[in-house]
């Protein structure tokens, strides 16, 4: 994903290290960054670059330590490798090893990881995309297997690839009929014959945390809500994406929170982890943990002021970082605009609120539009709401049906 994403934290970090006299580098596949992305170094390398040549491209430039930041879960398992290499040249690199990222890119191994850890999860089963076309093992029963599996937890069912990110690939599955399409799909070679783990379909609010630190130090960030989930597959940016308070949600995430930082601490992490879940019925249902930087770093980060690029170049450092569970310090609320926002429309809404980012949103090369995250304190909610709708009224921006979720959810 572009940098971009990483806005302004990134650039605050390398300000940070630029100031007590450290140089920072960025290495980046994917798209060009300039100075306004990353004020250092910048070597971009190609998508298809190894670990080893990774790490090599990192010492040739003489780094004394490194940070992994990359999205999503390949290249995080790139950069796993790669710091096998780098710690193994003396480089010390804050990323999870490698067993661990292993286990953690796998949404099927995740699960129970995070069901031996007394998480709850959404009941599943694994689908082996091998095993069922009959490649290596002949199995003449595992289709039917399948099936009675299923047939006990009852459809809809998801199937989601055991490997991907991103929403990519996740199907779901209404009828018996539905299952067979798909498991006659994985007998191909195609991207549908990745295997997968099938689960039940949890009704509820979709949330993500991330969590920062090192076995016997971690920090918790403020929870973001993300949109609904069901069986319904919803585009990650339909929904306002937002940090703020949820009384009853964020007392019942404490003991939630305290048993996935002991999870990581079991595990190894060592960095940044981002966690998937549904709230329902007052549980946080776990979907998956990316071993890595998540897509609502920056969401949380401006609700906390904290700043994750700098507690992991802190952690790079040897220096102490803040640890438990973070306080939040006011709202964040993202949206997405489909129309690019018009210069002019972007300073005047710098001018009315607190603009932590606006940037366009490129995933896979692909425009999605311009992402806004702003921030307001507890009680300027009414003088949010009552300046945004002025705002569209007089230009269009925000569009009506995100003016009509910024205000329900600033009017609750
Ligand atoms: N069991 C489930 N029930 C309902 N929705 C789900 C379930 N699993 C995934 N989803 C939906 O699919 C999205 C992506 O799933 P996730 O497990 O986070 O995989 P990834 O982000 O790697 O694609 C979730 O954000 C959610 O909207
Ligand atoms: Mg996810």
């Amino acid at each position: 994903m572009h940098i971009r994403r990483a806005d302004p934290y990134i650039q605050q970090a390398v300000r940070a290290l630029t100031a007590d006299g450290i140089e920072a580098g960025l290495f980046h596949t994917g798209a060009a960054a300039g100075d306004e992305d990353f004020p250092g170094h910048r070597e971009r390398l190609d998508r298809a670059v190894t670990p080893r040549e990774l790490a090599e491209a990192v010492a040739a430039w003489g780094a004394d330590a490194a940070v992994s930041i990359s999205l999503p879960c390949e290249n995080a398992l790139r950069d796993a490798a790669a710091k096998a290499f780098l710690d193994d040249m003396g480089i010390p690199t804050v990323m999870t090893p490698l067993a661990a990222t292993m286990s953690l890119v796998d949404k099927w191994e995740t699960k129970q990881l995070c069901r031996r850890a007394g998480l709850p999860v959404p009941d599943g089963f694994r689908a082996d995309s091998d095993l069922l076309a009959g490649r290596g093992l002949f199995v003449p029963g595992y289709r039917d297997a399948l099936r009675v599996q299923a047939a006990r937890i009852g459809y809809p069912l998801l199937s989601k690839p055991v490997w991907d990110s991103t929403s990519m690939g996740i199907r779901t599955l209404r009828t018996p009929a539905d299952l067979d399409a798909y498991l006659d799909g994985c007998l191909g070679a195609g991207p549908e014959a990745a295997s997968a783990v099938v689960e039940q379909v949890v009704e509820g609010d979709l949330c993500s945390v991330d969590i920062v630190g090192r076995p016997g130090s971690y920090q918790v960030l403020p929870l973001c809500w993300t949109g609904r989930a069901g069986a319904e597959p919803v585009f990650t940016f339909a929904d306002l994406r937002w940090c703020g308070a949820r009384e009853e949600a964020d007392a019942a995430f404490t003991e939630a929170a305290r048993t996935l930082m002991d999870l990581c601490a079991g595990m190894g992490v060592h960095g940044s982890v981002n966690v998937d879940m549904i709230h329902t019925g007052g549980r946080f249902v776990i979907l998956e943990i990316n071993p890595r930087i998540g897509g609502a770093t920056t969401l949380s980060c401006a609700a906390s002021g904290t700043n994750t690029f700098a507690s992991l170049t802190r952690m790079a450092r040897g220096l102490p970082v803040a640890e438990g569970i973070a306080q939040r310090t006011g709202w964040a609320i993202e949206f997405l605009a489909r129309e690019p926002i018009a210069p002019a429309v972007v300073a005047e809404l710098r001018r009315r609120v607190r603009v932590v980012t606006a940037h366009e949103l490129v995933i896979d090369g692909d425009s999605y539009g311009d992402i806004v995250v702003i921030t307001l304190a507890e009680g300027e909610e009414d003088r949010t709401v009552k300046t945004l709708t002025e705002l569209h009224e007089t230009t269009g921006f925000p569009a009506a049906d995100v003016m009509g979720k910024i205000s329900s959810l600033l009017s609750r």
